[in-house]
């Protein structure tokens, strides 16, 4: 059966299935998640020597610590020996080793094998090669950002290439001087969804003025559905009457001491593929880190960042949290709902993108091509 083509200001989504199909996933971990740099904790987190972090990045458990000499490492979570999830804890801190539950072989802080019970042929062997299997790392913006590939892209080419095209300038954002940040707060969300609906999700404003009444009345051209996202550079101006990005509109925090005039009574959004979500305001900045675990679940950890003098002072920053805090239960719940929908055969062909979405096709052709032929994104059937 063939169907009428849409008005060209219209524009097809990809297929329902794309959202539902483990091979598909599987293919997004390989192609994508395990391919690309992926923002996986914040540098906060590992405060100092032996401090730990286990995070999920596509199909791999990864262990990120810090080292005796300050610097951040990653692992696989793989023990060398019988292949044992090394770390089951999700963070903590050791002494100076990673000690294997199993056979007690032990690693230090750099992934060397420090110990093998029992085994005097083991004191001749490199204990490098034999160590952990190592991640690249990259620490920007405050956030250690690691890469599984063999030989990972360039970081400024792709992350910092991606913030750039999005602010008109990279600079944009050393202004808010993100890495000084204090962590304010942070709530992890657990979203029964496809990954790709919220990346769709977060990009687009269609919905803001159906689900986020907060948001709309803090930023009012939000009402009207077009992203900040859609235009290069652009800040969403926040209301003549607003003080404050607070979920009622009332005075916030200080102003960050480097942002400019421009950036001021603003919000910028930024997307960088494929799981982090940088939204900066003129007193905080929210960092979202996406975790998709499998193709119909995601779970997010969102931080709320802010000037160290103001955790210092013990003020409070709940009016600050609650608005982008409801603004996402508000989305996460849109996205929940997609998600049942997506397995329907009346979603078998996709839906559409209207006008104001027309940059998430963007993002669709780049899942696209990053799939390449090893599992295309299954394609609309014919009938
Ligand atoms: Fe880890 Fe044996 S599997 S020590
Ligand atoms: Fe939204």
């Amino acid at each position: 059966m063939s169907t009428t083509p849409l008005p060209s200001s219209l524009r097809p989504t990809l297929p329902g299935t794309a959202y539902t199909d483990p091979a598909t996933f599987d293919a997004e971990c390989a192609r994508i998640l395990e391919a690309n740099w992926f923002c996986a904790v914040a540098a906060v987190d590992l405060p100092k020597a032996g401090s730990f972090r286990t995070v999920t990045v596509g199909r791999e458990s990864v262990l990120i610590t810090r080292s005796r000499t300050g610097e951040v490492r990653a692992f696989f979570n793989v023990c060398r020996h019988r292949g044992a999830r090394l770390c089951t804890e999700s963070s903590g801190t050791v002494g100076r080793t990673f000690r294997c539950p199993y056979h007690a072989w032990s690693y230090d802080l750099d992934g060397k094998l420090a110990g093998a019970p029992h085994l005097p042929q083991m004191r001749d062997i490199d204990r490098t090669e034999y160590g952990l299997r190592t991640i690249a790392v990259r620490e920007w913006l405050g956030y250690v950002w690691v890469c599984l590939a063999d030989d990972p892209p360039s970081f400024a080419d792709t992350v910092m290439a991606s913030v750039a095209s999005r602010l008109g300038d990279v600079a944009a954002v050393d202004r808010y001087d993100v890495g000084s940040l204090a962590l304010g707060k942070r709530i992890t969300y657990d979203v029964a969804a496809n990954w790709k609906l919220v990346v769709e999700n977060f990009m687009e404003c269609y919905h803001c003025a159906t689900i986020h009444p907060e948001l709309t009345g803090v930023l009012p051209e939000f009402a009207k559905g077009w992203a900040a996202q859609y235009y290069v550079g652009h800040g969403a101006e926040m209301g003549a009457s607003v003080e404050g990005f607070t979920v009622d509109g009332s005075a916030g925090l200080g102003r960050l001491p480097d942002i400019d005039d421009e950036q001021d009574r603003r919000y910028f959004a930024v997307t960088v593929a494929p799981q982090v979500f940088l939204n900066l305001v003129p007193d905080h900045v929210i960092v979202h880190r996406m975790f998709p675990l499998s193709a119909n679940r995601t779970v997010i950890e969102c931080d709320w960042l802010v000037h160290p003098d103001v955790v210092a002072a013990g003020t409070d920053i709940s009016r600050s949290v609650e608005l982008f805090d409801r603004v996402n239960r508000q989305d996460f719940d849109a996205c929940e709902r997609c998600q049942s929908g997506m397995g329907s055969r009346v979603y078998r062909d996709g839906g559409v993108l209207v006008p104001t979405e027309h940059h998430i096709e963007e993002f669709h052709t780049w899942v696209r091509t990053s799939l390449g032929e090893i599992v295309a994104v299954p394609e609309a059937s014919e009938g």
